[in-house]
Order: structure tokens, then sequence, then C-alpha cells
């Protein structure tokens, strides 16, 4: 038997992934099944389709990284599986498939919370990390910073009140005619605008200053329609589907390429001026940025350009929702023994801290 091989399992929302890591840092496999097609004509995610597209992809993506891995059942130190955040039907198909696996094998079963997932993701290929650090969590469903003094300790700082980072660019997208998911659509798009031609500006919060809100910006654009002739391009837009990047460009004029690049530089800046802000406070010596929208580019560029803290973004491929981050983040909880039982529950709300 190799030693510290771990399938894990994700299904949180509308990605059916399984991966196999080995000694928590070299993925073996690592396999995604999106659900893209299934969503994209509503605009979002619809729970029920995930739940049903998930039964039906779960048992072929294990055998596929199992296969990609070349390792049997057998093989394996334990399985670990997302146990939340996220849509509880989802997530249950994980969490069943992965139980009745331990069962059939009789191996120990991991509960990875999501959220640490994505942590993870970067932690995986740059394990040497100058801790503590900060770690923004920026994806559909989240938008965190919390303080990790070592990998399994946590401490939230911030979160956002309202909207998520990424679920702001998906409602802009939708709201301009754009198809689902809106951030790889509009990070594409906002390269040929002027990031300084709309000026947001953003209400003052109270309390936590670590805290994100984003649907005042989401307002902000909404008002911004209103104010413009665009609603001629906005409805001829809602008639494409699958567009690519060049039919997009096509079919959106300079005013609204100007409102996506100043959209964009606005979610930027205030997700690095947070995060900047909480290394200042808790005296980080990085920042670790991943969910989804660790994917763009605008924000590794400006990062990047940013003098201060280094910054570490997850591979291509780790920044959304996949499996070999829930199989990296078990491997010190295999470590501790850190084992679920067979009542291990789906939880749509759990909390990392
Ligand atoms: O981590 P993820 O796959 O799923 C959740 O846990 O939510 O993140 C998906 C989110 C979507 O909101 C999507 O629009 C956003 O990440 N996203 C991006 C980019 N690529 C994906 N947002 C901004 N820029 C991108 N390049
Ligand atoms: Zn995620």
């Amino acid at each position: 038997m190799r030693q510290n091989l771990i399938l894990g399992i994700e299904s949180s929302c509308d990605e059916t992934a399984a991966a196999v890591v080995e000694d928590g840092r070299h993925i073996r496999s690592s396999i995604v099944a999106s659900q893209f097609n299934v969503h994209a004509k509503y605009g979002g995610v619809v729970p029920e389709l995930a739940s049903r597209e998930h039964l039906r992809a779960i048992v072929p993506v294990v055998r596929e990284a199992l296969d990609a891995a070349h390792a049997g059942l057998d093989d394996l130190s334990a399985i670990a599986v997302t146990a939340g955040p996220g849509l509880v039907g989802s997530l249950l198909v994980g969490v069943t498939y992965a139980k009745a696996l331990c069962f059939a094998r009789q191996l120990p079963l991991i509960a990875v919370n999501h959220v640490e997932g994505h942590i993870h993701s970067v932690l995986v290929q740059h394990p040497d990390i100058p801790l503590p650090a900060i770690a923004l969590v920026v994806s559909g469903g989240h938008t965190h910073l919390f303080e990790v003094q070592r990998p399994g300790e946590y401490r939230l700082l911030g979160k956002t009140r309202d909207d998520a980072a990424g679920e702001a660019y998906d409602k802009v997208a939708k709201l301009l005619g754009y198809g689902y998911p809106g951030g790889p659509i509009i990070d594409k798009l906002a390269r040929s605008g002027d990031p300084r031609a709309v000026k947001f500006t953003l209400a003052r919060m109270k309390g936590n200053e670590l805290d994100f809100s984003f649907s005042g910006l989401k307002t902000a654009v909404l008002r911004w329609t209103e104010e413009h002739d665009v609603q001629a391009e906005i409805a001829s837009r809602k008639q494409i589907r699958n567009a690519t990047t060049e039919e997009w460009l096509a079919a959106t004029s300079q005013a609204t390429r100007d409102l996506l690049a100043s959209f964009q530089r606005t979610v930027i800046e205030e997700l690095l001026r947070r995060a900047t802000a909480a290394a200042e406070q808790t005296g980080a010596a990085s920042v670790l940025v991943s969910g989804g929208v660790a994917s763009n580019a605008g924000l590794r560029d400006a990062a990047k350009r940013d003098n201060g803290l280094p910054f570490y973004f997850p591979a291509p491929g780790l920044s959304t929702d996949n499996a070999a981050m829930i199989a990296a983040a078990a491997f010190p909880k295999l470590h501790a023994r850190d084992f679920a039982g067979y009542n291990l529950k789906a939880r749509a709300s759990l909390l990392l801290t």
C-alpha cells in the first residue's frame, strides 16, 4: 500500500470533482465535471438540477480520478469529502457516496470544510508559505478574510455583509446580458476598457473595517445602465449563448467596456485594500488568495504590483472548485486521526474558525 494517498470528493455546488493526492502535496489526479451547460441558460445555479447532475456524475468521476492516479480503493489511506458549506442537496451526494465507499472498504472518512479546501488550493503547491498568513477566500459563495496561524488553525477577521465578490461578478454579468458565470467574461472584457472612466462611490460601513460589501456596487451598475443608452445592446446580448470572447467584445460598446473595467478595478481595490489592512493588523508575513475569483487576471496583476507582502495564488485549475484541495486539506487531519463517523451530516452553512 502506498502511504498517505487520499481520495478527495467535492460536490458542494455545481462541479462534481474527485482527486487523488499523495502526502498532501502531490496531485496524482484531479477530475472536475462541470455542470456549466446545465445552469448557463438560467443565469445561475439551480439547486435541484445540481443534485441530479451530481448523482449522474459522481460514480464515473471517482472512477476516472482513481484510474488517472493508477490507484484502487485498496491503495487509499482515507477518503475526504466536503461536508459544507454549500447546497445541501449537492453536498449530500458526495457525503453519502464517500460514507458508502469508506464503509465498504473500511477506510477512515475525513470531513473537510469547503473554505478550508480553498485555502489548501494554495498551500498544496506552496507548503513553505511564510506564516502567519492572511487568507482571502473569494468565490461565488464566499468572501472571507482569515488569519492562518498554521494549516488547520484559522481566525475569521472579516467577511462580506451581503454579496460575495464572485456573486457580484455574476449578477453584474446577468444584468448586462452576458452568460453565466460572469467572472471570466468580465475579466476578459475589462481589458479593453478604461478602469478610471466610471467612479463608484461606495458607502462607508460602520463596524468591522475588514468586512466587505458588494451589493451597493451592483446597484450602482444598475443605475448606470438606466442613465446610459445601453438597453438595445443588453437586449441583443441576451439572445447570444456560449459566445467566444471575440463575439462578446463585438457585442459590447466602448461605454460598457469602460463600465466593466471600472467595476473590476473597484472590486480589486476593495479586496486588496482589506487584505493589506488585515495583514497590517495581525503582522502577517504573506497573503494567500483562493476561490474562483483568484483566477482573475486583473487581481493577479494588481497583487503582483503591490510592493508590500508576498501574494500567493493557486495554480491554474485549482482556483475554482476542485477535489485536489479537499484531499490536500485532509492530510493534516489524517495525521491527527481527526476522522468523521458515519453520522457525518452535510451542513449548508458550516463555519470555519
Ligand atoms: O470557487 P468557485 O468555483 O465556486 C464557489 O465556491 O463559489 O467560484 C466560482 C465563482 C463564480 O462567481 C465566478 O464568476 C467567479 O468565481 N470567477 C471569477 C473568475 N473566474 C471565476 N471572477 C472573476 N474573475 C474571474 N476570472
Ligand atoms: Zn468554492
